[in-house]
């Protein structure tokens, strides 16, 4: 996710409840089994300006090793999807570092689509990895202040 696991446990929890705190609309979800978080999908607006209200950012996508291809993930990422769609959102942004083929297989199956790389984006331990973006409209016809200018 673009830090060293390392770098993770040195960030004091303060770190950790910022990326839980994007004010509402943003929303994370959690899947819990015994009352630990076993899996999450977070969906935030990234600016209160009129010219980007219509965006959102899947992030913090993450499910716990011994939980991993039983669903929760997708289930987790459709929900923080039709949240944001339900909350006005036209367009979904994602970055992923690659190679990460269970991630991206994911993201498609949700009907996501790559929209560009950067090449060589992180350097964690000496290897190189690239960006991907991908992004997934609404496929809602637009209202009428949805486009342009609002
Ligand atoms: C990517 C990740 C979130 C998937 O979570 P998950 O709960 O195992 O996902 P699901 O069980 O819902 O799988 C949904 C689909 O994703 C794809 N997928 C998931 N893991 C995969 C893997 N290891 N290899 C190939 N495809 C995979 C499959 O298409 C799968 O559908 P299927 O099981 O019907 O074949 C999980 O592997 C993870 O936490 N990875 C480390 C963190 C990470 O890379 N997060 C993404 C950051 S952008």
């Amino acid at each position: 996710m673009g830090t060293t696991l390392d770098e993770e446990l040195q960030q004091p929890a303060s770190f950790f409840h910022s990326q839980l705190s994007f004010a509402a609309p943003s929303r994370v979800f959690g899947a819990f089994s015994e009352g630990e978080l076993v899996a999450a999908a977070g969906i935030r607006w990234p600016t209160n300006h009129a010219s980007g209200k219509h965006k959102t950012i899947l992030y913090g996508v993450q499910t716990a090793p011994a939980f991993r291809r039983q669903s929760l993930g997708r289930r987790l990422v459709r929900q923080a999807v039709d949240h944001a769609f339900s909350s006005g959102c036209l367009r979904i942004y994602l970055y992923v570092y690659v190679p990460n083929p269970g991630a991206v297989s994911l993201y498609e199956s949700l009907g996501f689509v790559s929209s560009g790389a950067e090449p060589e984006e992180l350097n964690i331990d000496g290897h190189y990895y690239d960006l991907q973006y991908m992004s997934l409209r609404n496929p809602a016809p637009l209202g009428a202040g949805d486009r342009g200018g609002g």
